[in-house]
């Protein structure tokens, strides 16, 4: 296996490996992107169909849904799916929660419903999460269809090499960048020094995170090998492909060996930034004047309206959040990136992402709707 093409198959490209056969076909992870919540008649039902289509971080999902009554929805971080080396103030967990939000409530008003949401109604966390609801969301008739609506499922996180000859235009950039409204303050390059330094620090960063034990062992943990784990969990990241399983299945890519410095795969997975970073065209950032609980879910709800609208114009974004994590080995870099997006006192870089045209791609897994009702 020669090492472009390993780079390929963990950036999710599709590589045929000879010689693999036999293998059952695993259910599908990724019939929630299908007709989600059609058959419902609830209309709280159908908008949390949609909402588990969010973005967050590691496709961890870690929502849980308690139905109120007839017209109200609380609910609830599970607390056993933080990420607690990679994201130890669940800063992005809660991000993660308010695009889930931004996309009940767009759900909502394709039904004619209004939704609307009371953040942390029982008052909000400080530095870790509790057993506290992170929203309560009240539904009544009223509400409009969003144009941001039909592109829920097609959004993507796109992890894949950007056509860096084609530009995006500063049209669609500043729509992307718009759709954050008010109260965020967003930024993006297309040139110039700021794009190389960009490319650099976040490659630079997402090797920094291989290097520190506990952050890489983070990742490896969630790192669903093949269909088989994949529908197994659906959820976390994921490597598929047939030489992805041919490879699990002599040993060549294992969770050891990806913790393993030396081994192919840990180079490789280390690698796995590069030349995505090389291939970008623009970065696109996002900043909230604060960093309290609100102002993070605020910063989900924008991302979640930033990512739609990409979507709408065909661009493939990436987030790249390795340089804006809390933990001590990242702090140099941090300091960095927030020096180089300009991030100013008492303001929060929440989302920086890569930006361009891609291929299209597969939705990522996910759990049902009926999992979100587990143990609320
Ligand atoms: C706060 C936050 C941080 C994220 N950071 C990264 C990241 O550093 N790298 C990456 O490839 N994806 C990142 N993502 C994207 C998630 O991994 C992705 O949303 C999830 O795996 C589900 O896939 P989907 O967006 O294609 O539905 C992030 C998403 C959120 C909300």
């Amino acid at each position: 296996m020669d090492r472009r093409n390993f780079i390929s198959l963990v950036g999710g490209g599709v590589v045929m490996a000879a010689g693999l056969s036999g293998c059952e076909k695993a259910p599908d992870a990724t019939t929630a992107w299908v007709s989600p919540g059609s058959s419902e008649r609830d209309v709280r039902r159908y908008a949390l169909a949609h909402a588990i289509l969010a973005p967050n971080p590691h496709n961890r999902q870690p929502w849980l849904a308690r139905l109120d009554g007839t017209d109200a929805v609380t609910l609830f971080i599970d607390r056993s799916r933080l990420l607690p080396a990679t994201d130890p103030f669940s800063r992005q967990i809660v991000v993660g929660c308010g695009a889930f939000l931004e996309l009940l409530a767009i759900a909502a008003g394709a039904k004619g419903y209004t939704a609307t949401v009371t953040p942390f109604p029982d008052g909000q966390p400080a530095e870790a999460l509790d057993e506290r609801p992170f929203a309560r969301v009240a539904f009544a008739p009223g509400g409009t269809l969003d144009p941001l609506f039909r592109h829920i499922l097609r959004r993507r996180t796109t992890r894949e090499p950007y056509d860096v000859k084609r530009a995006i235009p500063a049209a669609d950039l500043a729509a992307v960048q718009a759709a954050a409204g008010a109260g965020m303050r967003t930024g993006s390059t297309t040139g110039g020094e700021a794009l190389a330094e960009l490319k650099v620090l976040t490659r630079e960063a997402y090797e920094r995170e291989v290097d520190t034990p506990a952050a890489n062992r983070e990742t490896i943990d969630l790192m669903r090998i093949g269909d088989k784990q994949i529908a197994e969990h659906r959820d976390g990241l994921f490597l598929r492909g047939p030489a992805i399983e041919a490879m699990h299945a002599v040993g060549i890519l294992t969770p050891e060996n990806l913790a393993k410095p030396g081994t192919t795969a840990f180079k490789q997975a280390r690698d796995f930034a590069r030349p995505l970073c090389e291939a970008t065209g623009a970065f696109v950032w996002l900043v909230s004047p604060g960093n309290d609980r609100t102002q993070q879910m605020a910063a989900g709800r924008a991302y979640a309206r930033m990512a739609l609208e990409a979507a709408a114009r065909d661009i493939a974004i990436q987030p790249m959040s390795q340089a804006l994590q809390e933990y001590p080995q990242m702090a140099a870099l941090f300091a960095r990136m927030d020096a180089l997006v300009g991030v100013r006192a008492g303001e929060r870089l929440q989302m920086l992402v890569r930006a361009g045209y891609a291929r299209d791609l597969p939705p990522a897994p996910r759990k049902g709707l009926d999992d979100l009702f587990r143990s609320a």
